[in-house]
Protein backbone atom coordinates (compact mmCIF):
# COMPACT_ATOMS: atom_id res chain seq x y z
CA UNK A 1 0.00 0.00 0.00
CA UNK A 2 1.28 3.06 -0.80
CA UNK A 3 1.13 6.67 0.73
CA UNK A 4 -1.14 7.57 -2.41
CA UNK A 5 -3.34 4.53 -1.59
CA UNK A 6 -4.35 5.92 2.18
CA UNK A 7 -6.87 8.68 2.46
CA UNK A 8 -6.42 10.11 5.70
CA UNK A 9 -9.99 11.62 7.49
CA UNK A 10 -11.38 9.79 4.18
CA UNK A 11 -11.12 12.99 2.16
CA UNK A 12 -12.72 11.95 -1.41
CA UNK A 13 -13.88 9.01 -0.54
CA UNK A 14 -17.46 7.94 -1.46
CA UNK A 15 -18.16 5.30 1.08
CA UNK A 16 -21.40 4.41 -0.08
CA UNK A 17 -24.93 5.76 -1.82
CA UNK A 18 -27.66 7.32 -0.15
CA UNK A 19 -31.12 8.94 -1.42
CA UNK A 20 -31.59 11.25 1.90
CA UNK A 21 -29.70 14.36 0.62
CA UNK A 22 -27.56 15.75 -2.06
CA UNK A 23 -24.75 18.12 -1.23
CA UNK A 24 -23.25 19.57 -4.28
CA UNK A 25 -20.43 22.14 -3.96
CA UNK A 26 -19.93 23.39 -7.22
CA UNK A 27 -23.47 24.28 -7.23
CA UNK A 28 -23.11 25.31 -3.61
CA UNK A 29 -26.66 23.16 -3.47
CA UNK A 30 -28.25 21.20 -0.91
CA UNK A 31 -31.37 18.79 -1.50
CA UNK A 32 -33.22 17.01 0.93
CA UNK A 33 -35.09 14.37 -1.16
CA UNK A 34 -34.97 15.70 -3.92
CA UNK A 35 -35.82 19.31 -2.64
CA UNK A 36 -33.85 22.72 -2.38
CA UNK A 37 -33.30 23.22 1.31
CA UNK A 38 -33.65 26.66 0.83
CA UNK A 39 -37.50 26.10 -0.69
CA UNK A 40 -38.18 23.89 2.61
CA UNK A 41 -36.89 26.90 4.95
CA UNK A 42 -39.62 29.07 3.60
CA UNK A 43 -42.77 26.72 3.45
CA UNK A 44 -42.47 24.11 6.00
CA UNK A 45 -42.74 23.80 9.19
CA UNK A 46 -39.65 21.46 10.72
CA UNK A 47 -41.83 18.38 11.47
CA UNK A 48 -42.60 17.97 7.51
CA UNK A 49 -38.71 18.15 6.87
CA UNK A 50 -38.35 15.38 9.37
CA UNK A 51 -41.66 13.38 7.49
CA UNK A 52 -39.81 14.27 4.34
CA UNK A 53 -36.37 12.74 5.53
CA UNK A 54 -37.99 9.75 7.04
CA UNK A 55 -40.80 9.00 4.57
CA UNK A 56 -38.82 10.17 0.81
CA UNK A 57 -42.04 12.42 0.91
CA UNK A 58 -43.52 15.28 2.06
CA UNK A 59 -46.88 14.31 3.98
CA UNK A 60 -50.58 15.22 3.43
CA UNK A 61 -52.20 16.95 5.90
CA UNK A 62 -53.57 13.73 7.70
CA UNK A 63 -50.13 12.13 7.34
CA UNK A 64 -48.52 15.50 9.17
CA UNK A 65 -51.68 15.45 11.58
CA UNK A 66 -50.87 11.37 12.63
CA UNK A 67 -47.40 12.15 12.82
CA UNK A 68 -48.34 15.09 15.21
CA UNK A 69 -50.58 13.38 17.28
CA UNK A 70 -48.05 9.96 17.64
CA UNK A 71 -45.30 12.77 18.78
CA UNK A 72 -46.88 14.83 21.24
CA UNK A 73 -46.99 11.90 23.66
CA UNK A 74 -43.25 12.27 23.95
CA UNK A 75 -42.99 15.85 24.69
CA UNK A 76 -42.63 15.19 27.84
CA UNK A 77 -39.88 13.49 29.84
CA UNK A 78 -40.02 10.21 31.50
CA UNK A 79 -38.86 10.67 35.12
CA UNK A 80 -36.55 8.35 34.53
CA UNK A 81 -35.17 10.48 32.34
CA UNK A 82 -34.96 13.82 34.57
CA UNK A 83 -33.57 11.71 37.92
CA UNK A 84 -31.06 10.68 35.30
CA UNK A 85 -30.28 14.16 34.61
CA UNK A 86 -30.21 15.90 38.30
CA UNK A 87 -27.63 13.51 38.86
CA UNK A 88 -24.85 14.93 36.92
CA UNK A 89 -23.05 17.60 38.21
CA UNK A 90 -24.79 21.64 37.13
CA UNK A 91 -21.82 22.10 35.00
CA UNK A 92 -21.40 18.63 33.20
CA UNK A 93 -21.73 20.02 29.93
CA UNK A 94 -25.37 20.24 28.46
CA UNK A 95 -23.75 17.50 25.35
CA UNK A 96 -23.23 14.86 27.63
CA UNK A 97 -26.26 15.87 29.57
CA UNK A 98 -28.24 15.27 26.00
CA UNK A 99 -26.49 12.37 25.50
CA UNK A 100 -26.69 10.44 28.82
CA UNK A 101 -30.86 10.94 28.42
CA UNK A 102 -30.61 9.51 24.69
CA UNK A 103 -28.57 6.73 26.54
CA UNK A 104 -31.62 6.29 29.46
CA UNK A 105 -34.44 6.70 26.71
CA UNK A 106 -32.80 4.01 24.54
CA UNK A 107 -32.35 1.52 27.65
CA UNK A 108 -35.50 1.58 28.63
CA UNK A 109 -37.15 1.32 25.11
CA UNK A 110 -35.41 -1.48 24.46
CA UNK A 111 -35.59 -3.26 28.25
CA UNK A 112 -35.96 -6.72 27.83
CA UNK A 113 -35.04 -7.17 24.00
CA UNK A 114 -31.81 -9.07 22.67
CA UNK A 115 -29.61 -7.24 20.71
CA UNK A 116 -31.00 -8.28 17.75
CA UNK A 117 -34.54 -7.31 19.03
CA UNK A 118 -33.80 -3.69 19.75
CA UNK A 119 -32.03 -3.51 16.19
CA UNK A 120 -35.99 -3.38 14.94
CA UNK A 121 -37.49 -3.13 11.91
CA UNK A 122 -37.59 0.36 9.57
CA UNK A 123 -41.16 0.90 11.15
CA UNK A 124 -40.37 0.27 14.27
CA UNK A 125 -37.07 2.59 14.10
CA UNK A 126 -39.19 5.16 12.40
CA UNK A 127 -41.57 5.78 15.41
CA UNK A 128 -38.08 5.43 17.81
CA UNK A 129 -37.05 8.07 15.66
CA UNK A 130 -40.27 9.97 16.18
CA UNK A 131 -39.50 9.57 19.65
CA UNK A 132 -36.43 10.95 19.91
CA UNK A 133 -37.43 13.82 18.06
CA UNK A 134 -40.19 14.99 20.18
CA UNK A 135 -38.05 14.48 23.42
CA UNK A 136 -35.16 16.49 22.66
CA UNK A 137 -36.34 19.88 23.15
CA UNK A 138 -37.43 19.07 26.58
CA UNK A 139 -33.95 17.44 27.02
CA UNK A 140 -32.52 20.84 25.75
CA UNK A 141 -35.04 23.00 27.49
CA UNK A 142 -34.99 20.91 30.98
CA UNK A 143 -31.31 21.21 31.13
CA UNK A 144 -30.89 24.83 30.26
CA UNK A 145 -33.60 25.81 32.92
CA UNK A 146 -32.13 23.62 35.11
CA UNK A 147 -28.65 25.29 34.98
CA UNK A 148 -30.36 28.57 35.61
CA UNK A 149 -32.01 27.56 38.66
CA UNK A 150 -35.31 27.44 37.40
CA UNK A 151 -38.68 25.18 37.64
CA UNK A 152 -39.07 23.02 34.11
CA UNK A 153 -42.06 23.65 32.35
CA UNK A 154 -44.53 21.23 30.71
CA UNK A 155 -44.90 20.81 26.97
CA UNK A 156 -48.22 22.42 25.49
CA UNK A 157 -50.16 20.03 23.10
CA UNK A 158 -51.30 23.06 20.64
CA UNK A 159 -48.32 24.22 19.85
CA UNK A 160 -46.17 23.49 16.76
CA UNK A 161 -42.32 21.39 17.19
CA UNK A 162 -40.45 25.68 17.22
CA UNK A 163 -43.50 26.84 19.59
CA UNK A 164 -43.43 23.95 21.81
CA UNK A 165 -39.81 24.22 21.95
CA UNK A 166 -39.34 27.97 22.87
CA UNK A 167 -42.19 27.94 24.92
CA UNK A 168 -40.33 24.73 27.03
CA UNK A 169 -37.44 26.58 27.15
CA UNK A 170 -38.54 30.27 28.14
CA UNK A 171 -41.49 30.06 30.15
CA UNK A 172 -43.24 32.36 27.67
CA UNK A 173 -45.24 32.56 23.79
CA UNK A 174 -42.68 33.29 21.16
CA UNK A 175 -42.71 35.96 18.69
CA UNK A 176 -43.68 34.78 15.32
CA UNK A 177 -40.75 36.10 14.00
CA UNK A 178 -38.60 33.95 16.34
CA UNK A 179 -40.30 31.07 15.52
CA UNK A 180 -39.99 31.13 12.44
CA UNK A 181 -36.20 32.23 12.83
CA UNK A 182 -36.26 28.94 14.64
CA UNK A 183 -37.90 26.97 12.67
CA UNK A 184 -35.86 27.84 9.50
CA UNK A 185 -32.51 26.92 11.48
CA UNK A 186 -33.77 23.07 12.47
CA UNK A 187 -34.35 22.93 9.12
CA UNK A 188 -30.72 23.69 7.98
CA UNK A 189 -29.24 21.63 10.50
CA UNK A 190 -31.12 18.69 9.88
CA UNK A 191 -29.35 16.81 7.36
CA UNK A 192 -26.40 17.01 5.58
CA UNK A 193 -25.02 13.37 4.21
CA UNK A 194 -21.93 11.38 5.54
CA UNK A 195 -20.65 14.17 7.64
CA UNK A 196 -18.69 12.76 10.93
CA UNK A 197 -21.65 12.47 12.89
CA UNK A 198 -23.91 10.85 10.63
CA UNK A 199 -21.15 8.32 9.54
CA UNK A 200 -20.65 7.41 12.75
CA UNK A 201 -24.41 6.75 13.27
CA UNK A 202 -24.35 4.50 10.03
CA UNK A 203 -20.70 2.53 10.73
CA UNK A 204 -22.08 1.84 14.43
CA UNK A 205 -25.31 0.41 12.88
CA UNK A 206 -23.53 -1.52 10.66
CA UNK A 207 -22.66 -3.81 13.22
CA UNK A 208 -26.47 -4.35 13.92
CA UNK A 209 -26.27 -2.32 17.06
CA UNK A 210 -29.79 -0.23 17.70
CA UNK A 211 -30.64 3.28 16.52
CA UNK A 212 -30.31 4.62 20.50
CA UNK A 213 -26.68 3.38 20.21
CA UNK A 214 -26.13 5.03 17.12
CA UNK A 215 -27.29 8.17 17.78
CA UNK A 216 -25.21 8.48 21.40
CA UNK A 217 -22.41 7.54 19.45
CA UNK A 218 -23.47 10.51 17.11
CA UNK A 219 -23.84 13.18 19.77
CA UNK A 220 -20.40 12.31 20.74
CA UNK A 221 -19.03 12.84 17.44
CA UNK A 222 -20.92 16.28 16.95
CA UNK A 223 -19.33 17.65 20.08
CA UNK A 224 -15.96 17.90 18.78
CA UNK A 225 -15.43 21.55 17.44
CA UNK A 226 -14.59 20.50 13.84
CA UNK A 227 -17.79 19.37 13.79
CA UNK A 228 -20.90 20.31 15.70
CA UNK A 229 -19.19 22.45 18.67
CA UNK A 230 -18.54 24.99 15.98
CA UNK A 231 -21.52 27.25 16.73
CA UNK A 232 -20.68 27.57 20.23
CA UNK A 233 -16.98 28.59 19.28
CA UNK A 234 -18.38 31.12 17.08
CA UNK A 235 -20.11 32.80 20.05
CA UNK A 236 -16.76 32.40 22.60
CA UNK A 237 -15.43 34.33 19.49
CA UNK A 238 -17.84 36.86 19.50
CA UNK A 239 -17.50 37.55 23.16
CA UNK A 240 -13.73 37.49 22.85
CA UNK A 241 -13.83 40.15 20.07
CA UNK A 242 -16.56 42.41 21.58
CA UNK A 243 -17.24 44.87 19.21
CA UNK A 244 -16.54 45.30 15.45
CA UNK A 245 -13.71 47.90 16.04
CA UNK A 246 -11.82 45.31 17.40
CA UNK A 247 -12.04 42.83 14.88
CA UNK A 248 -8.73 43.53 12.63
CA UNK A 249 -6.44 43.56 15.92
CA UNK A 250 -8.08 40.21 17.07
CA UNK A 251 -7.59 38.68 13.73
CA UNK A 252 -4.12 39.73 13.61
CA UNK A 253 -3.56 37.95 16.48
CA UNK A 254 -5.53 35.32 15.77
CA UNK A 255 -3.65 34.38 12.73
CA UNK A 256 -0.16 35.04 13.92
CA UNK A 257 -1.18 32.05 16.40
CA UNK A 258 -2.77 30.22 13.66
CA UNK A 259 -5.60 29.46 15.22
CA UNK A 260 -8.53 28.49 13.29
CA UNK A 261 -11.51 30.55 13.48
CA UNK A 262 -14.57 28.75 14.46
CA UNK A 263 -17.63 28.94 11.48
CA UNK A 264 -15.65 29.22 8.62
CA UNK A 265 -14.37 26.43 6.08
CA UNK A 266 -15.73 23.14 5.21
CA UNK A 267 -14.73 19.99 4.20
CA UNK A 268 -17.19 20.15 1.18
CA UNK A 269 -18.23 23.57 0.46
CA UNK A 270 -15.42 25.44 -0.54
CA UNK A 271 -16.60 28.30 -1.97
CA UNK A 272 -19.45 29.15 0.13
CA UNK A 273 -21.81 27.01 2.46
CA UNK A 274 -25.29 26.61 0.48
CA UNK A 275 -27.01 27.02 3.98
CA UNK A 276 -25.44 30.25 5.25
CA UNK A 277 -27.40 33.00 3.08
CA UNK A 278 -30.92 31.91 4.00
CA UNK A 279 -29.65 31.35 7.94
CA UNK A 280 -28.10 35.02 7.62
CA UNK A 281 -31.62 35.80 6.38
CA UNK A 282 -32.96 34.84 9.50
CA UNK A 283 -30.16 36.04 11.42
CA UNK A 284 -31.18 39.43 9.98
CA UNK A 285 -34.65 39.24 10.58
CA UNK A 286 -33.64 38.19 14.45
CA UNK A 287 -31.22 41.54 14.81
CA UNK A 288 -34.47 43.84 13.70
CA UNK A 289 -36.52 42.13 16.10
CA UNK A 290 -34.01 42.27 19.25
CA UNK A 291 -32.74 45.91 18.05
CA UNK A 292 -29.37 44.33 18.01
CA UNK A 293 -27.20 46.17 14.88
CA UNK A 294 -23.89 45.89 16.98
CA UNK A 295 -24.22 42.08 16.49
CA UNK A 296 -24.37 42.74 12.68
CA UNK A 297 -22.13 44.97 12.49
CA UNK A 298 -19.46 42.69 14.41
CA UNK A 299 -20.58 39.75 12.43
CA UNK A 300 -20.20 41.66 8.81
CA UNK A 301 -16.48 42.94 9.43
CA UNK A 302 -15.48 39.85 10.93
CA UNK A 303 -16.31 37.99 7.97
CA UNK A 304 -15.43 40.32 5.33
CA UNK A 305 -11.64 40.41 6.91
CA UNK A 306 -11.50 36.51 6.82
CA UNK A 307 -12.82 36.32 3.83
CA UNK A 308 -10.74 39.03 1.98
CA UNK A 309 -7.33 37.42 4.05
CA UNK A 310 -7.73 33.79 3.79
CA UNK A 311 -10.56 32.87 1.00
CA UNK A 312 -12.37 30.57 3.34
CA UNK A 313 -16.30 31.45 3.68
CA UNK A 314 -18.68 31.23 6.56
CA UNK A 315 -20.33 27.71 7.72
CA UNK A 316 -23.71 27.72 8.66
CA UNK A 317 -22.36 27.38 12.37
CA UNK A 318 -21.27 31.36 11.78
CA UNK A 319 -25.02 32.62 11.72
CA UNK A 320 -26.75 30.23 13.82
CA UNK A 321 -24.63 31.08 16.41
CA UNK A 322 -25.38 34.73 17.25
CA UNK A 323 -28.77 33.65 16.06
CA UNK A 324 -29.54 31.26 19.27
CA UNK A 325 -27.76 33.80 21.28
CA UNK A 326 -29.94 36.73 20.56
CA UNK A 327 -33.32 34.38 20.79
CA UNK A 328 -32.17 34.04 24.49
CA UNK A 329 -30.21 30.37 24.88
CA UNK A 330 -27.03 29.75 26.37
CA UNK A 331 -23.79 29.29 24.66
CA UNK A 332 -23.17 25.77 25.85
CA UNK A 333 -26.76 25.21 24.33
CA UNK A 334 -25.74 25.44 21.07
CA UNK A 335 -24.41 22.05 19.92
CA UNK A 336 -27.74 20.21 21.58
CA UNK A 337 -29.65 23.09 19.49
CA UNK A 338 -27.90 21.56 16.54
CA UNK A 339 -28.45 17.58 17.85
CA UNK A 340 -32.20 18.40 18.33
CA UNK A 341 -32.13 18.96 14.28
CA UNK A 342 -29.66 16.47 13.33
CA UNK A 343 -31.59 13.60 15.26
CA UNK A 344 -33.37 13.38 11.83
CA UNK A 345 -30.79 13.26 9.35
CA UNK A 346 -29.18 10.91 11.88
CA UNK A 347 -32.32 8.46 11.93
CA UNK A 348 -32.97 8.60 8.36
CA UNK A 349 -29.20 7.47 7.42
CA UNK A 350 -29.95 4.51 10.60
CA UNK A 351 -32.79 3.19 8.39
CA UNK A 352 -31.27 3.77 5.27
CA UNK A 353 -28.26 1.70 6.33
CA UNK A 354 -30.26 -0.96 8.15
CA UNK A 355 -32.05 -1.25 4.80
CA UNK A 356 -28.93 -2.26 2.86
CA UNK A 357 -26.18 -2.79 5.23
CA UNK A 358 -22.74 -4.19 5.42
CA UNK A 359 -20.33 -3.85 7.97
CA UNK A 360 -18.38 -0.90 7.48
CA UNK A 361 -14.43 -1.92 8.64
CA UNK A 362 -11.85 -0.13 6.55
CA UNK A 363 -8.08 -1.33 6.29
CA UNK A 364 -5.25 0.67 7.85
CA UNK A 365 -1.60 0.60 7.04
CA UNK A 366 0.33 -0.44 9.38
CA UNK A 367 3.50 1.62 10.72
CA UNK A 368 4.54 0.74 13.98
CA UNK A 369 7.74 -1.26 15.08
CA UNK A 370 8.52 -4.76 13.13
CA UNK A 371 8.12 -7.72 14.93
CA UNK A 372 10.16 -8.17 17.76
CA UNK A 373 9.38 -10.61 21.04
CA UNK A 374 9.53 -10.43 24.60
CA UNK A 375 12.37 -11.22 26.30
CA UNK A 376 12.45 -14.30 27.69
CA UNK A 377 9.57 -15.80 26.03
CA UNK A 378 9.94 -18.55 23.46
CA UNK A 379 7.11 -21.46 22.97
CA UNK A 380 8.30 -23.77 25.36
CA UNK A 381 7.97 -21.23 28.05
CA UNK A 382 4.40 -21.05 27.19
CA UNK A 383 3.64 -24.38 26.79
CA UNK A 384 5.28 -25.00 30.65
CA UNK A 385 3.31 -22.18 31.68
CA UNK A 386 -0.19 -23.34 30.17
CA UNK A 387 0.61 -27.40 31.98
CA UNK A 388 1.52 -25.82 35.15
CA UNK A 389 -1.79 -23.51 35.53
CA UNK A 390 -4.23 -25.92 37.16
CA UNK A 391 -1.38 -26.50 39.66
CA UNK A 392 -1.29 -22.90 40.66
CA UNK A 393 -5.44 -22.99 40.47
CA UNK A 394 -5.42 -25.82 43.19
CA UNK A 395 -2.70 -24.34 45.06
N1 LIG B 1 -9.63 29.18 10.28
C1 LIG B 1 -8.33 29.30 9.89
N2 LIG B 1 -7.78 28.54 8.94
C2 LIG B 1 -8.55 27.61 8.37
C3 LIG B 1 -9.91 27.43 8.72
C4 LIG B 1 -10.43 28.27 9.70
N3 LIG B 1 -11.70 28.16 10.09
N4 LIG B 1 -10.43 26.44 7.99
C5 LIG B 1 -9.44 26.00 7.19
N5 LIG B 1 -8.31 26.70 7.44
C6 LIG B 1 -7.02 26.52 6.80
C7 LIG B 1 -6.27 25.38 7.45
O1 LIG B 1 -5.50 25.83 8.53
C8 LIG B 1 -5.44 24.85 6.32
O2 LIG B 1 -4.35 25.70 6.16
P1 LIG B 1 -2.92 25.11 5.73
O3 LIG B 1 -3.15 24.48 4.39
O4 LIG B 1 -2.04 26.30 5.73
O5 LIG B 1 -2.59 24.09 6.80
C9 LIG B 1 -6.36 25.01 5.12
O6 LIG B 1 -7.24 26.08 5.44
C10 LIG B 1 -7.15 23.75 4.80
O7 LIG B 1 -7.90 23.42 5.96
P2 LIG B 1 -8.23 21.96 6.44
O8 LIG B 1 -8.47 21.99 7.92
O9 LIG B 1 -7.22 21.01 5.92
O10 LIG B 1 -9.56 21.72 5.69
P3 LIG B 1 -10.55 20.58 6.01
O11 LIG B 1 -11.39 20.44 4.81
O12 LIG B 1 -9.90 19.39 6.55
O13 LIG B 1 -11.33 21.22 7.25
C11 LIG B 1 -12.83 22.20 8.68
C12 LIG B 1 -12.59 21.70 7.25
C13 LIG B 1 -14.31 22.47 8.84
C14 LIG B 1 -12.39 21.15 9.70
C15 LIG B 1 -12.00 23.47 8.90
O14 LIG B 1 -12.36 24.43 7.92
C16 LIG B 1 -12.20 24.04 10.29
O15 LIG B 1 -11.53 23.60 11.23
N6 LIG B 1 -13.12 25.06 10.46
C17 LIG B 1 -13.39 25.60 11.75
C18 LIG B 1 -14.38 24.72 12.51
C19 LIG B 1 -15.78 24.81 11.99
O16 LIG B 1 -16.30 25.88 11.74
N7 LIG B 1 -16.39 23.65 11.83
C20 LIG B 1 -17.76 23.53 11.38
C21 LIG B 1 -17.80 22.84 10.07
S1 LIG B 1 -19.44 22.84 9.41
Amino acid sequence: MTDQDIRKGLVGVVADVTAISKVNPETNSLLYRGYPVQELAATQPFDAVAYLLWHGELPTDEQLAAQRADGRQYRALAPEVKAAIDQLPLDAHPMDELRTAVSVIGALATAGEDVLEATGTADENIARSLHLFAALPAIVAYGQRRRRGLDPIEPREELTYAENFLWMTFGEDPDPIVVDAFNRSMILYAEHSFNASTFTARVITSTLSDLYSAVVGAIGALKGPLHGGANEAVLHIFDEIGDASNVVPWLDDALANKRKIMGFGHRVYKRGDSRVPTMKAALDTLVEFYDRPDVADLYRTLESEFVSRKGIYPNLDYPSGPAYNLIGFDTLTFTPLFVAARIVGWTAHIIEQQGSNALIRPLSAYDGPDERHVVGYTPDTEAIRLSERPEEAAG
